[in-house]
């Protein structure tokens, strides 16, 4: 029996496996549509979040991807309380691309006027103790400069409220004036909005309410953080290994019936893990899926459990159309590439969660380093010894009895602003549709055929020293 039941293994496919076959190419690929939702609330216009790893998601990558149309997962090796200062300032955020950039009512006219010409703007908002006191315009720095006049001339000038940011875009657009500042009830200044920044074609993914969408990782077995996120994030993201566990399933059946937001159960691979859940639980948004795939992930060669991501999504998928059809699966972890998402999404995917494709980003909340005077940022797996040491992420891999590692820990190379990253993502993610032949997701579900073929690919793909 044990010959045969090895002998009769079945067979997955992974990424650089299968191919997408070419199809009728009917639609301009600007005319391509990547709406998708991220779990039953959760709406994005393109199928992307990031993964909620340390060396990944905090602030800045949220809400870089919020703005994108797409969404962060804040991860949890962190204090709960700092989660949610993080979740509750993507919240207070307008849904524009804003900058940190302002003249402080002390600084000198020469220094304000190099960070306009720096900037490329002709005026900026003034700021004094936090508030915002009005604009400074250079035509008038210039003049006060020549004359040696202190403090810099200050007029008054519109704010906006995070509310307003449609107002604050037509201000912009009108060609007057090249920056306006959003402040929050108190006056306080929360950011600089550019006209260059205006521009920006991509739509956010907002809530109800107009705010930006963000989602936080979390462990079943940690109901006060949950309960302490709630209230502010939109999904709660499971984040443990193996979801397919019944001490797992026990403590997120207790755990959803105190929540009201979204919740993502993950990771999972296999057909019997929905079933398994689906019975258990009262509700489930979405299917956070891939088991060994990510590309810091050792749990293959540690523990010998691995199911490809790709074959996990197909198979999560057609449990999930059976089951608990329109829930969404979130392929997570090996996608290396933009046709890798695509891959996964022709394969059942409603989104792809990354971590190494944006890791290399200034918004990745790891350092920059520089070796050699080439640039490059930490990446590490939340169950390296790294990321372990902090102890936040004992529960997730079970370490206080496992004592293993399943993650490792190395550098990527530094790829510049998320913002081109995922834009030029967006484009070949776009291209890849248009070779098949489709124009949104679910036509792409209905038309994506694939090929077993190998390609074989350039070296250095793997972390990149
Ligand atoms: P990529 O390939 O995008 O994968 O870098 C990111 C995903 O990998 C998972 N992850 C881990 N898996 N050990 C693992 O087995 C780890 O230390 C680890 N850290 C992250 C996670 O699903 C993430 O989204």
């Amino acid at each position: 029996m044990f010959a045969e039941k090895l002998l009769n293994s079945y067979k997955a496919v992974s990424f650089d496996e299968v191919y997408l076959v070419p199809g009728l190419a009917e639609a301009d690929p600007r005319s391509i549509d990547l709406n998708t939702r991220f779990s039953t609330n959760v709406k994005l216009l393109i199928p992307i979040a990031s993964s909620p790893m340390d060396t990944v998601t905090e602030l800045d990558m949220a809400v870089a991807l919020a703005l994108l149309g797409g969404i962060g997962v804040v991860h949890r090796n962190m204090e709960t309380d700092r989660q949610v200062e993080i979740v509750k300032t993507i919240k207070m955020l307008p849904p524009v691309r804003t900058r940190i950039l302002y003249a402080n009512i002390e600084e000198p006219c020469g220094r304000v006027l190099e960070v306009m010409y720096k900037h490329n703007v002709r005026n900026l908002p003034v700021v004094s103790n936090g508030k915002v006191v009005g604009c400074t315009h250079i035509a008038d720095l210039k003049d006060s400069c020549r004359k040696g006049l202190e403090p810099i001339p200050v007029k008054p000038c519109g704010t906006f409220r995070v509310t307003e940011a449609v107002r604050a875009r037509q201000e912009l657009l009108k060609g007057t004036i090249d920056s306006v500042a959003f402040i929050d009830a108190d006056g306080m200044y929360l950011g600089t909005f550019v006209f260059y920044d205006a521009f920006e074609d991509a739509q956010p993914a907002v809530d109800s309410e107009g705010r930006l969408v963000v989602g936080a990782a979390i462990s079943p077995f940690d109901k006060t953080r949950a309960i302490k996120l709630d209230r502010f994030v939109d999904v709660l993201v499971s984040d443990v290994a193996h979801f397919h566990n019944v001490e797992v399933l026990k403590e997120a059946k207790a755990l959803v019936n105190e929540i009201a937001c979204d919740f993502i159960a993950g990771n999972i691979a296999t057909n019997k893990a929905v079933e398994d859940i689906v019975n258990t639980l009262e509700k489930v948004d979405g299917f956070r899926v891939g088991l060994g795939g990510g590309s810091i992930c050792t749990t293959p060669e540690v523990t010998g459990a691995y199911i490809p991501t790709l074959y996990a999504v197909a198979k999560v998928r057609d449990a999930v159309d059976k089951i608990a059809p329109k829930t969404p699966v979130i392929a997570d972890g090996g996608l290396r590439s933009p046709s890798d998402i695509t891959k996964a999404l022709a394969a059942g995917a409603s989104a792809a969660m990354l971590g190494y494709m944006l890791a290399g980003t200034d918004e990745a909340s790891a350092p920059l380093i520089s070796i050699g005077g080439v640039k490059y940022k930490p990446y590490r797996g939340m169950a390296s010894e790294g990321a372990m040491s902090r102890r936040f992420a004992v529960d997730r891999y079970a370490r206080v009895s496992k004592r293993v590692a399943e993650g490792v820990e190395g550098l990527v190379r530094y790829k510049g602003s998320v913002y081109n990253v995922v834009r030029n993502i967006i484009e070949a993610i776009k291209a890849g549709f248009g070779y098949v032949g489709a124009r949104n997701i679910e036509e792409l579900w209905l038309k994506a055929q694939f090929v077993i073929a190998r390609k074989k690919h350039a070296e250095g793909l793997s972390l990149d020293i």
